[in-house]
């Protein structure tokens, strides 16, 4: 069996690092408080933290409009707060993702104020600036995703700058050898620092058509969704800067890399990935599946034959721009159908990714004012779209006013619930969420086929439940999950039900269940693994 490899056979956990743990009480969470956090963490079992984006920012996109890529912002503790928080994570055996915002930078930033200074300014052409049309409109026909035309007018220089999101997001200019170059010293600054890896937002975006060709259109229910984008994202010099990319990574030991795929199928995710490439892509249909097991074999099914066993796959039910899972699956505070999940998320083939407050439910905070959405894509498409405002509310560590979070009002409410919904009062139940994740996590890092085994499934077009076999030479562990709220029956191989079989865990029962007519019986709810070997 070859070694544990962090970032393959082990479990990823996403901070939001604004409401994760606020030490010194200002409602925005810091590093000291984080780095307070780590022994929970460890506890929790991961094996590395993805930190969403902490460095220097004005925060009209919460972190993801960078000013300084070197310096950590003073909000959270600035640079000595940072390498104590890195220095605590390593002591404890957990490895460091930042993120990388590299499409875009603030427009703070300081190569953007140099920028718009002048056409003559070394850092023009740092950025995306094109003239008006004879007609004086926007260059082309490219969308910003967060809202309207992707062009924003400078009427000191007259000329047009590119946005993909905010207008305070200015694009960079990657076809600018200075910007590639800059940007890789600047990765160089953060390994060598002995940060782990990276994950980066929108990469596919980085690049954009040389010529600024119109793209075609499409049905769509925004302007943005209304267009084909063939010409603004996954342009082919991108695997150039990968290539180099990775060469640098690859000169430390152990780094990593994950890409946030934007827009895009499965394919579009996989070909980014490779020895040349990345170590791994986000794809986002567990995110978006109805709870259906039918769903979750076809994104399993999809990812795995796009990967084509070379890739490995990672997998997420939550991130910081999209609702909740518990939101999205549960209309009530039951936890059954999150147990569920939680056990496809830590058995099926791939890296597990969890978004901070998963392991306890944490369910989306309403949100029923346009007045009192923070998020200004949810200004923007209000009231079609709210924002991610609702899956970015504080953590819910106790029963007190904020939740633990802060003695101070935090900068996004804290969800109605967490008098009862807390860590501490999952951590005293023997039946919590939180312990159910906490066992799966253990009983995956002591089980190699959970880990690296083969993914074989053992039902097809399922309808109530979802199950498979994860193999190694040596060991065979069997998941079933049923999506039903039924008691039912999986029918068993021959081969299957002639082994000797013993049961690692499940939500709904202390021994091995009943077999009857070849069948495992299996309670309305349940989320079963047995293993062999
Ligand atoms: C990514 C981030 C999102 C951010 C956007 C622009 O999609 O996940 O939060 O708003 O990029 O940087």
């Amino acid at each position: 069996m070859s070694e544990f490899l962090w970032w393959r056979d082990g479990v990823i956990y996403q901070i939001y690092p604004r409401t994760f743990m606020d030490s010194n009480n200002d409602g925005i969470v810091d590093l000291p408080g984080i780095t307070q956090k780590l022994d929970y963490l460890q506890d929790l079992g991961v094996d590395a933290v993805w930190l969403s984006p902490v460095y220097t920012s004005p925060d009209v996109d919460f972190g993801y409009d960078v000013a300084n890529y070197r310096e950590i912002d003073p909000k959270f503790g600035g640079m000595p707060a940072f390498d104590k928080f890195l220095y605590e994570a390593h002591r404890r055996n957990i490895r460091v993702i930042m993120d990388l915002v590299l499409n875009h930078t603030s427009d703070q930033h300081e190569w953007f104020q140099q920028s718009k200074s002048s056409k003559n300014n070394h850092f023009r052409d740092w950025y995306i600036w094109k003239k008006a049309t004879d007609g004086g409109k926007p260059p082309n026909n490219w969308k910003s995703r967060f809202g309207g035309s992707g062009w924003e007018w400078d009427s000191k220089t007259e000329e047009y700058y590119f946005h993909m999101f905010f207008k305070q997001q200015p694009d960079l200019n990657w076809r600018n050898p200075k910007v590639f170059n800059e940007i890789l010293e600047m990765i160089k600054f953060w390994l060598d620092k002995g940060v782990d890896g990276f994950r980066l937002d929108v990469f596919n975006a980085f690049f954009k058509d040389i010529n600024f060709t119109d793209n075609p259109y499409k049905i769509g229910l925004t302007k943005f969704d209304q267009q084909k984008h063939i010409y603004d994202a996954d342009q082919p010099e991108m695997f150039d800067f990968l290539q180099k990319f990775r060469k640098m990574l690859d000169s430390y030991p152990k780094r990593y890399s994950v890409g946030e795929t934007f827009m895009g199928d499965e394919h579009t995710a996989a070909k980014y990935v490779g020895d040349q490439a990345l170590h791994a892509a986000f794809e986002f249909s567990f995110i978006n599946n109805r709870y259906k097991p039918s769903a979750f074999y076809k994104s399993i099914e999809k990812w795995e034959n796009a990967l084509e066993e070379i890739g490995w796959p990672s997998y997420f039910l939550n991130n910081h721009d999209d609702p909740r899972s518990a939101t999205r699956h549960t209309r009530s505070e039951d936890d059954e159908r999150l147990k569920v999940l939680a056990t496809l998320l830590l058995t099926v083939r791939g890296t597990p990714f969890l978004y901070y407050g998963e392991e306890i439910g944490m369910r989306d905070i309403p949100i029923s004012r346009k007045s009192d959405v923070l998020d200004p894509v949810g200004r923007h498409f209000w009231p079609f779209y709210k924002g991610r405002d609702g899956c970015r509310s504080p953590m819910q560590w106790n029963s007190e006013q904020y939740a633990g979070f802060s003695d101070h009002q935090p900068w996004l409410p804290v969800h109605a619930n967490h008098n009862w919904r807390n860590v501490a009062s999952q951590q005293a139940d023997q039946n919590s969420l939180l312990n159910f994740y906490k066992k799966l996590i253990r009983i995956r890092k002591l089980t190699p086929a959970l880990q690296k085994g083969m993914y074989l499934p053992i039902t097809y077009e399922p309808r109530k439940i979802l199950a498979y076999v994860r193999q190694t030479p040596e060991q065979t562990a069997l998941i079933a999950l049923n999506f039903s709220k039924k008691n039912v029956g999986l029918v068993l191989s021959s081969k299957l039900l002639g082994a000797d079989w013993k049961l690692l865990i499940s939500n709904k029962r202390e021994t091995f269940p009943e077999i009857r007519d070849r069948k495992i019986m299996l309670e309305g709810d349940e989320a079963l693994i047995i293993i062999q070997g």
